[in-house]
């Protein structure tokens, strides 16, 4: 993997709401690749945070590419609100859908990238059937609900074999990484594998956008 082509996804979930355009703007200019928000119902998982008027809030701040991870029960029910707000891409996990492949053609039908995330308990060979159909594969390194959250190691020798599995299926699959990355644990998901690093707390930092984000692709330079 070359370390320079690792694209960076803020996630918006801890950024500092009451300036969020100040956040973005920031987050824009220090190199971001994509913004990823995390959409939660209580109910998929244990925490609430926000909705598709979010997403239309950044859509009027950045051109760069939305991508919406949808941790909600029945995500086939939002998905066409996601998309009149904005959103570029879906994130939607395997967990609890007993019609991934509907949900797959249904943003697929809907012009959108579709991605299937996978969470710590859950095997990597769930996802042989999809690949050939999806964008992305989203490794959940921590398990879902709450930023802050420490990067579980254990999830490296999965992210090594979702590598392995998207190289002989389909190369043409990007490989993220959501939970815990920070500049000490993303050459750790880069090494096994990975190509896209979200980034909550280690973006959105009392050190400031800029700093946090200079410090995290530093940690992903080769050693001189
Ligand atoms: C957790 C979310 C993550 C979260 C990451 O369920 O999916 O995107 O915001 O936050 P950090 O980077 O702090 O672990
Ligand atoms: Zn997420």
């Amino acid at each position: 993997m070359d370390r320079r082509s690792v694209k960076l996804a803020p996630s918006i979930l801890d950024a500092d709401f009451g300036h969020l355009a100040a956040q973005i703007d920031e987050a824009v200019k220090a190199g971001a690749d994509r913004i990823h928000v995390d959409v939660m119902d209580g109910h998929f998982v244990p925490n609430i945070s926000m909705g598709a008027s979010i997403v239309r809030s950044l859509r009027n701040l950045t051109a760069l590419q939305l991508e919406t991870h949808l941790m909600i029960s029945d995500p086939d029910f939002f998905l066409d609100e996601f998309v009149e707000a904005g959103s570029d891409s879906f994130l939607v996990h395997w967990e609890g859908n007993n019609n991934l492949h509907r949900t797959l053609q249904r943003i697929k039908a809907l012009g959108k990238r579709a991605g299937v995330v996978i969470n710590p308990a859950t095997p990597a060979s769930v996802l042989e059937e999809v690949l050939p159909q999806i964008d992305q594969v989203l490794v959940m390194t921590v398990n879902p609900g709450f930023g802050g959250q420490h990067f579980l190691h254990t999830t490296l020798p999965k992210i090594k074999r979702v590598r392995q599995m998207i190289e002989e299926i389909n190369p043409a699959c990007e490989l993220e990484l959501d939970g815990g990355i920070d500049s000490e644990t993303a050459p750790l998901g880069v090494a096994a594998g990975a190509d896209v690093l979200v980034a909550g707390t280690a973006v959105f930092d009392r050190q400031g956008v800029t700093t946090a984000m200079n410090k995290l692709r530093a940690s992903l330079e080769p050693a001189a």
